[in-house]
């Protein structure tokens, strides 16, 4: 394991353990309407933040609470650090287990045009998520596989949608195309579950839990570390209409690969 991932790793095991510790008094307040933060939310952040500038002073930082839309600045930078320091904010205020810690590293490339991010051009180097209710750590480097709790793991291997299990979730604002997504891949699947936190849908459709995840409105935080851990999982990641993943466009498909395609003609013209 590098320097950056075992960081990675550490960081999001302490991070969660920090959240435990803050989750019996905790005060919940609204960012906007129906979008939930806590005291917590704030203060895993500034506790991821400072650990990670303490080993990597001159990385920069893309985190949900002290988002600055600085981009710009981040496109000059080697790495970015990508951090949901509270992924599933609505689970952890009601001491529901699913939520979890979610860092990724990003490595900017002037030469490389990756379609990854339509603001930063480079690739996902590393990624974890962790579950701290559960005790459950994923994480992946590029190129070396994807794991839970130092398991390699691999997607399923449902072929069809008909037995397939499928993860969704529902942005806190308007909620009619989801609903209209919902709706059909409800009536063509073995079931529908809405597990409320991207980060661990991406993870557990890794680990093979669930065979696929679709969702609108998403922050490049909610998913980039799934999104690594999902693609070394042998797993397949596009938009909602199966183009690259763009962490900025805010939908995606993420699926064993072998129910993609079906998944996406089941979406067609929708
Ligand atoms: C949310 C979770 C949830 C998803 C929401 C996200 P937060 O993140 O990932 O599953 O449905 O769209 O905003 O606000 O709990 O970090
Ligand atoms: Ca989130
Ligand atoms: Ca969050």
């Amino acid at each position: 394991m590098n320097n950056i991932l075992s960081v990675c790793t550490g960081t999001v095991m302490e991070a969660g353990l920090l959240s435990l510790d803050l989750a019996d008094d905790l005060q919940i307040s609204e960012k906007a309407e129906n979008d939930w933060v806590t005291n917590a939310d704030g203060a895993v952040e500034e506790f991821i933040i400072q650990r990670i500038h303490s080993h990597f002073p001159d990385h920069g930082i893309l985190a949900e609470e002290s988002f600055a839309n600085n981009i710009e600045e981040l496109s000059k930078k080697e790495y970015v650090w990508i951090i949901d320091p509270i992924d599933g904010t609505k689970n952890y205020a009601r001491q529901l287990p699913i939520y979890g810690i979610s860092i990724a590293v990003f490595k900017n490339s002037s030469h490389q045009q990756s379609k990854n991010f339509h603001y930063l051009s480079g690739e996902l180097v590393a990624g974890a998520v962790y579950v701290p209710r559960l005790s459950e750590l994923f994480y992946a480097e590029k190129g070396g596989g994807a794991f839970y709790n130092n398991q390699q793991i691999t997607v399923s291997n449902t072929p069809s949608l008909k037995t397939s299990i499928l993860a969704t979730g529902f942005p806190p604002g308007d909620k009619t195309l989801s609903l209209k997504y919902f709706n059909k891949a409800a009536k063509h699947t073995a079931g529908m579950r809405r597990m409320g936190a991207a980060s661990v849908d991406l993870c557990y459709t890794a680990a093979g839990r669930l065979d696929g995840f679709f969702e609108f409105a998403l922050k490049p935080w909610d998913i980039a570390a799934g999104a690594l851990i999902l693609s070394e999982a042998r797993g397949q990641i596009t938009d909602i209409n199966g183009n690259p993943l763009d962490l900025f466009s805010g939908d995606l498909l993420a699926t064993n690969g072998l129910i993609h395609q079906e998944t996406l003609d089941l979406f067609s013209g929708l």
